[in-house]
């Protein structure tokens, strides 16, 4: 599939966002850097440099180099969103071999306290994370800012093992390790640890419980961690921050202290504590300074000069045109240029069979002669006829509403989006045909795919087809946008899905940074199972796939599920490029029972999409011939596994790693059922899509409850809001009753 493309697009998306404009400009006059650490406004160093306290930043010299501090938090980096700080919050509790407390590490519970300040943790960058082969971590966090929309929140997760050699390093799942999220908009956090049975069991290599608050990015679990908590020290925490008290609808009123100047825009923050600013489309800078944001000049960009033709730079954007003898709109991204020349379009040459190869061959002797436009013309009603076009108008026509949509395009249309079909336009080739990315009169960005030759007999279907999909508006599905039927073969248009196929991010995303995290994986495996439950069931006429594979569901630039090639992969030739078979559907996702009775029914796309789940799960291709003889077929291989309870050495490292277990294994039992031999047997689409939710929607609400307990009391209230300072705590005393409650409180619970 088209690889190569994406990469380079995905590539374009980050060099626009790449500037020549500094936003770490600091205010002028003002020391920018403290050691090699840059500190842009609104944070600043020393009187007036700041917007604000919250933003005063401290050099400590002492240091080499020196280091910058918010209060008494070391910040590492600062962000236009976040700062990220190396401030240990951990709790640590260890034990001597009797299971008595260890008094010479005596047990710590440690807390901050943000609250007054626009600082918040971050919900997103941020776990909780519990080490220890008998321990319980136990946290409580507020919420708000004192007031009466407060919200406590208390959660915690347990660390179990009984033998060392069960725990995996990099792995943190339940297994000597395991770490939970917490909520959007925390400004307190208060680690508490325990442990069920003092150690005991597992002192020998584990003497100590810890639990303790951590960018997730940052911190890699190992084993060493056990007895050592050095490393541990030095994993830093992401605090999201917020400019003012209000949102950017009150803080507007007051020009004099609104913070976002010229040529910037104000965005809520996330958690509900302020704002922030950022500049515009087109401009470049630190919006917070004086001087606002700059335009950018696109054309001096050498990397990435939008225009293919001129360029002129505008204020806040540019001006792309071509040359007098060219077509097109100049720009790279849209239709480009070309040399104006030839009138009438050179209709796409391609070897067929019986009626369409005597069709190019007089199309051919007829180019050959140069002739005009007429017969050209002539040509193209042929083709339009051909191709169903009449049967196309009657259908769409004899339909109300619901089809307006539907667009039948020119030739000429198309050849211009797509500037002529060139090869750099291309997007995917297969059996099926060609894609290329085109951008219409409107700038709207769309696929076009040229088909194969069709054979005649399936026309009737095809324009069935069309019209129905036309008709689906569904928000994971492909939308058919319509089509040309003027050329030789049918074109169509569908919406443009800008970030590649699912199968491209799974297999052939090497750098495992930009590999699916497990909450996307679950999201589109739900999505698309919802789109298939509604092609089954919600759409008048029931459409089956007939093909699902991990390469026929895109994604879009936020990952959601797009599911393509339906019901239009009747178009498939029979070919011999793919290992595609007599009965449609690709090798390693087919349902065998349809390959040997050929009765198509909607539990083959069940069975096709059991196969994708196992592609989630475990990281591996549907067929392959890497693997062994009887690991060859994904289906199986998995299946078998599941019986015999490999489950755990087949799955992708990733997904064991941030992957609930229990959400990893009921998707992996779905996945089982729906490799049912027996269609009958299979759960229905609509069935899996359910699960699929619910298992999403358990990971949501997991791990959250209220307490009322006033448990920890020693928050600073006094002073002016984000005036006061910081409070953190590391003491032993402490421990025994916010301990005991929360132990107690969680244990409470079904057991
Ligand atoms: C701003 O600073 C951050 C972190 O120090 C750095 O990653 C980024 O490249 C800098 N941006 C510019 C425009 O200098
Ligand atoms: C700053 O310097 C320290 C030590 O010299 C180095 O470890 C660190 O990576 C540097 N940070 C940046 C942002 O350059
Ligand atoms: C920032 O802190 C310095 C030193 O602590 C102090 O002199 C200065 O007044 C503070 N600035 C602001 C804007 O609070
Ligand atoms: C700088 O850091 C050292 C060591 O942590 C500390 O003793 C000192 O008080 C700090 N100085 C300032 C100005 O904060
Ligand atoms: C664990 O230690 C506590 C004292 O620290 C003691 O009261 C309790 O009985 C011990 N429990 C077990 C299971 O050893
Ligand atoms: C703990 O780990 C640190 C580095 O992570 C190492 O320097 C130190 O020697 C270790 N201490 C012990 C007691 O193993
Ligand atoms: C916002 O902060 C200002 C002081 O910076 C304070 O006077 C005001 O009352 C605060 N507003 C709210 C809604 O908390
Ligand atoms: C920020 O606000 C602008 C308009 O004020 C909006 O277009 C943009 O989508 C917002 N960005 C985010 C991340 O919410
Ligand atoms: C771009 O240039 C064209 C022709 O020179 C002009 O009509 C158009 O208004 C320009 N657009 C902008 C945004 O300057
Ligand atoms: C091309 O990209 C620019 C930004 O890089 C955007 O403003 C413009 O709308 C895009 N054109 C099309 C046709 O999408
Ligand atoms: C949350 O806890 C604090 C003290 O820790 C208490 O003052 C406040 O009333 C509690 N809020 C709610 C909504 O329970």
């Amino acid at each position: 599939m088209p690889t190569g493309f994406f990469l380079s697009f995905l590539s374009l998306l980050m060099f626009t966002c790449a500037t020549a404009l500094d936003r770490n400009e600091s205010k002028p006059g003002c020391q920018s850097k403290c050691g090699n650490i840059t500190v842009p406004y609104p944070f600043g160093i020393g009187e007036k440099c700041s917007i604000a306290k919250w933003a005063n930043i401290t050099c400590n010299t002492t240091f080499n180099p020196p280091r910058p501090f918010y209060s008494n938090l070391e910040v590492v980096q600062f962000s236009q969103t976040e700062i990220r700080v190396k401030t240990p919050i951990i709790a640590s509790r260890c034990y001597l071999q009797s299971g008595a407390l260890d008094v010479a590490r005596p047990p710590v519970t440690s807390y901050l306290t943000l609250l007054n300040t626009p600082y918040t943790f971050s919900s997103i960058k941020n776990k909780i994370i519990v080490i220890g082969c008998d321990t319980l971590g136990l946290i409580e966090g507020t919420m708000g800012h004192g007031g009466s929309a407060d919200f406590n929140y208390s959660g915690g997760c347990i660390s179990l093992c009984r033998r060392t050699e069960d725990v995996t390093e990099g792995v943190c799942s339940g297994i000597g390790c395991c770490q939970t999220t917490i909520p959007k908009g925390l400004n307190k956090f208060t680690a508490a640890t325990t442990s069920l049975k003092n150690h005991t069991q597992v002192w020998s290599f584990d003497p100590c419980s810890f639990t303790f608050l951590a960018e997730q990015e940052a911190y890699k679990f190992k084993k060493s961690d056990f007895s050592n908590i050095s490393s541990l020290m030095d994993v830093p925490i992401v605090l999201n921050y917020a400019v003012g008290n209000q949102t950017c609808t009150d803080a507007k009123k007051d020009p004099t202290t609104f913070a976002c100047n010229d040529n910037s825009h104000c965005n809520d923050s996330v958690d509900g504590t302020g704002y922030l600013c950022s500049c515009n489309n087109g401009y470049d800078g630190n919006p917070y300074l004086d001087q606002g944001c700059q335009d950018v000049n696109e054309c001096e960009d050498l990397n990435n000069n939008p225009c293919e033709g001129n360029c002129a730079n505008t204020i806040g954007g540019y001006n792309c045109s071509c040359p007098d003898d060219f077509n097109g709109d100049g720009t790279k991204n849209g239709t480009g240029c070309t040399k104006k020349n030839k009138k009438f379009p050179v209709l796409p040459v391609m070897l067929g069979t019986g009626f369409g190869f005597l069709f190019v061959l007089v199309g051919g002797s007829w180019l050959h002669l140069t002739v005009k436009k007429r017969k050209n013309f002539k040509l193209r009603e042929k083709f339009f006829q051909k191709n169903g076009g009449l049967l196309l108008q009657q259908q769409l026509f004899s339909h109300e509403g619901g089809v307006e949509s539907t667009k039948i395009f020119t030739a000429e249309e198309l050849k211009l989006a797509t500037n002529n079909y060139n090869e750099q336009r291309i997007l995917g080739q297969g059996g099926y045909g060609t894609v290329y990315k085109g951008t219409l009169p409107d700038q709207r960005i769309v696929a076009i795919k040229k088909s194969k030759i069709i054979d005649e007999s399936q026309l009737g279907q095809f324009i069935n087809e069309v019209v129905i999909l036309t008709q689906i508006n569904h928000r994971n599905v492909v939308k058919l946008l319509g089509c040309c039927l003027e050329t030789e073969v049918p074109l169509l248009v569908y919406e443009f899905v800008p970030n590649g196929t699912l199968f491209h991010h799974i297999h052939e995303n090497i750098s495992a940074r930009t590999s699916i995290s497990w909450e996307v994986r679950l999201r589109v495996a739900a999505e698309t199972a919802g789109a298939l439950a509604y092609l089954h069931s919600a759409t008048s006429i029931p459409v089956i796939h007939r093909d699902v594979k991990s390469a026929n569901i895109l994604l879009d630039n936020s990952n959601t599920a797009k599911v393509a090639d339906f019901g239009a992969s009747r178009l498939n030739p029979l070919d011999q490029t793919q290992i595609s078979t007599l009965v449609q559907g690709t090798m390693g996702y087919l349902d065998p029972e349809y390959f040997h009775t050929s009765q198509l029914t909607e539990k083959s796309d069940v069975y096709s999409f059991g196969v994708v789940l196992a592609e989630l799960l475990t990281g591996e291709k549907a067929l392959s011939f890497e693997r062994s003889q009887e690991q060859r077929n994904l289906a199986t291989y998995f299946t078998v596994s599941m019986k015999e309870n490999h489950l755990f050495q087949i799955l992708e490292v990733g997904i064991v790693n941030e992957g609930k277990i229990e959400q990893v294994h009921a998707v992996a039992k779905l996945a089982k059922r729906c490799l049912n031999l027996k269609g009958e047997e299979r759960p229905s689409m609509k069935e899996v899509a359910a699960e699929l939710e619910k298992l999403r929607g358990f990971e949501k609400h997991s791990g959250v409850r209220q307490s009322n307990e006033n448990i920890i009391g020693f928050a600073s209230q006094e002073g002016d809001l984000y005036d006061s300072p910081l409070e953190s705590y590391s003491d032993s005393a402490f421990v025994y009753s916010i301990e005991k409650e929360m132990t107690m409180s969680m244990l409470d619970g079904p057991r």
